[in-house]
């Protein structure tokens, strides 16, 4: 596991951005897999210049992005497609026929979830996940109480996060009750994995989710079981961490041997 820890949202988009230009340089056709929210909003803006700049091209890459509101379609502004095509594919070098967000209108969801699982394994699996964190802890859309092993499927929100999300809604009663998400041992599978978390409101719940048990009740804790992680925080998101002293040592480490530790 490795915790960046840098003073500013700013900061830390840099830094995730180079990580995953880093990494489709070494594979160009990356499988890349992506989520929502505001937290990789500047690892997206970042990419984006960077292909603007012809810098890094998108051009071989997949998509497959965690998760989509179930009974929204691709076109309502707050569908998961829709964020992902303004906030990234209308901005890049990418085949759109090559970025794959869940169907939040498939009518046999469970037999849309084993496709989607079929997609991911036909495309070679994920080879970088990239995943932000909600304020009960959850990745993608599983909620507490997911089962750790769970795999792509229909989820009920839960009250907090239908009130997170209801500031992107006209009012509360707008945003879906349901999702399509990845489950928590489809992100396990991905080869490796970045989380992202900006601003004091994320400190409690990456506390519980780096040093804390590993617990369905907090879903991203699952990540300790994962050999891949890095975690990008700004101060405030890391404030609540007990081991930053070693987290610096690591990075202090990595500098001296110009490699990244895990
Ligand atoms: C939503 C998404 C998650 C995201 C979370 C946090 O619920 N399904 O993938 O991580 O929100 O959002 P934000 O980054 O805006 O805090």
């Amino acid at each position: 596991m490795r915790v960046i820890i840098r003073k500013t949202y700013e900061e830390i988009s840099v830094e995730a951005a180079a990580l995953v230009r880093s990494r489709i340089e070494k594979k160009p056709n990356l499988v890349l897999g992506l989520a929502t929210g505001s937290s990789p909003l500047g690892l997206y803006k970042n990419l984006i210049d960077m292909n603007r700049k012809k810098l890094l091209s998108f051009k071989k890459v997949r998509t497959f992005n965690l998760d989509e509101y179930y009974g929204l379609k691709g076109d309502h502004p707050q569908s998961y497609r829709y964020f992902m095509d303004a906030n990234l594919f209308n901005h890049i070098d990418i085949d759109r026929t090559r970025t794959m967000v869940p169907d939040g209108t498939a009518k046999n969801w469970e037999e849309f979830c084993l496709w989607y699982e079929e997609q991911i394994k036909k495309a070679g699996g994920i080879d970088l996940q990239v995943l932000g964190i909600g304020s009960d802890g959850h990745i993608g859309f599983n909620e507490p109480g997911s089962s750790l092993a769970s795999r792509t499927r229909l989820i009920a929100l839960d009250a907090q996060t239908i009130e997170d999300n209801s500031r992107f809604f006209e009012d509360r009663n707008q945003v879906p009750r349901f999702a399509i998400t990845m489950g928590v041992g489809t992100i396990l599978e991905a080869k490796e994995i970045i989380l992202i978390a900006n601003g004091k409101k994320k400190a409690g719940v990456v506390a519980q989710a780096i040093e804390g048990p590993v617990t369905s009740l907090v879903s991203a804790s699952a990540l300790q079981m994962h050999p891949k992680v890095t975690y990008f925080l700004d101060k405030e998101a890391a404030s609540e961490l007990k081991r930053i002293d070693y987290y610096k040592l690591v990075e202090e480490a990595e500098g001296s041997l110009g490699k990244e530790i895990f």
